[in-house]
């Protein structure tokens, strides 16, 4: 059986070592972390049952089709109608269009694609919409060839994009994206108080206030106010030594540290935070090492999201130092490369208390 699987950017051997540990496979096609491969039936199910760190999703692929220069669209159709009725999706079934286009070489945009042979199907007497589909019919194109699979869709269920980062949009920064994602992978919700080590620009400030937490931020480099207020967090204040840090924090979203993390430490006699956010760019050990100074502000049973930084490509190293080092006071979650870390992991972890 064929699969589309897309994995960690940055982390090749990793990737392949996950995946292995779950199937046996042959790789067919690739380009980067796009792999399609060969493996046994019940691969997703197999990986369902993992705790994965650099494999982001897998799909099912029904068929494969050579694309056509000269008849563009029309060599995406016929797989599609091949695979919708080799699926026996019936015409009165809604069927939503997703396509990945991976190395995009003709200029047409996903959504050019979909809007066209959704409206081909239309003719052909299929219900293609975008609302309330039962079915999910995805093309993925890679090399020349365009690769369609299908699967059910479970009602109101949110459904794994192909391309994870379509429809991604930041505010303040890239990383804010990152946060996002830990925020959806983890399913980690709640308010409180959070402390952002690392700060700068604010994205992650800014998404954290936007959730309802009362954010202090720390980082000597400014951040983007301009962008922050157009998110409405407009209470955004700037101290460098905070004579009392809860009235601070009574009266803004966000008030910014101007210091370097081991600074403030004094300051924050009496905070107890629901979530430490560290995002520095430090090596992993000195990152650790910062954000175990904090645990001392933080609840029992308090959040902790952490980017680690992997200088090499040797992720494995990493994670490996990061759980030792977090052991004495956090309990590890979940570490995962996401799909807008670069060469990094994002870790979520609780504080076990005292
Ligand atoms: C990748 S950026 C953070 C981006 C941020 N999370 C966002 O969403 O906009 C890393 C930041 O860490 C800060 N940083 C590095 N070492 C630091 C330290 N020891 N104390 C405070 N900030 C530090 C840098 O100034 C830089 O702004």
């Amino acid at each position: 059986m064929l699969y589309f699987v897309k994995t960690a950017v940055f982390f090749e051997e990793s990737s392949l070592d996950e995946l292995k540990s779950a199937s046996s496979f042959k790789i067919v096609d690739k380009e980067l972390n796009n792999l399609i491969i060969e493996a046994g039936p019940g691969l997703l199910e197999k990986l369902k049952r993992r705790d994965l760190t650099f494999i982001h999703s897998a799909f099912k692929i029904d068929l494969k089709s050579k694309i056509s220069k000269g008849r563009y669209l029309d060599s995406l159709y016929a797989p599609v109608l091949k695979a919708v009725k080799a699926a026996k999706i019936g015409k009165k079934e809604v069927v939503v269009l997703e396509c990945y286009d991976i190395n995009n070489k003709e200029g047409y945009s996903a959504k050019d694609i979909e809007v066209n042979l959704g409206k081909r199907l239309i003719k052909d007497g299929y219900t293609a919409d975008l609302i309330n589909p039962s079915k999910r019919v995805y093309m993925v194109l890679l090399n020349g060839n365009c690769y369609v699979g299908h699967e059910k869709l479970l009602g109101g269920a949110r459904r794994a994009a192909l391309d994870p980062l379509r429809h991604a949009a930041y505010r303040v920064s890239r990383a804010e994206l990152k946060i996002e994602q830990a925020f959806n992978e983890f399913k980690i919700d709640g308010g409180g108080i959070a402390i952002d080590l690392g700060a700068a620009p604010g994205g992650w400030s800014g998404f954290l206030a936007a959730k309802g937490y009362k954010v202090i931020a720390i980082d000597t480099a400014d951040l983007d106010m301009k962008s922050l207020s157009k998110m409405g967090i407009k209470k955004v204040t700037v101290e460098k030594s905070p004579k009392n840090i809860a009235r601070s924090l009574g009266n803004a979203d966000i008030v910014h540290l101007k210091l370097r993390s081991a600074e403030p430490l004094a300051m924050l006699r009496g905070v107890k935070a629901n979530l430490l956010a560290n995002d520095m760019n430090l090596d992993c050990r000195t990152s650790i090492g910062e954000a175990m100074k904090y645990a001392r502000f933080l609840k029992r049973g308090a959040i902790l999201i952490l980017t680690i930084k992997c200088i090499t490509r040797n992720a494995p190293r990493y994670i490996k130092e990061a759980r030792k080092l977090l052991k004495p006071k956090f309990k590890i979650k979940g570490i995962k490369a996401l799909p807008s870390n670069r060469q990094e992991l994002t870790l979520y972890a609780v504080y076990k208390g005292r």
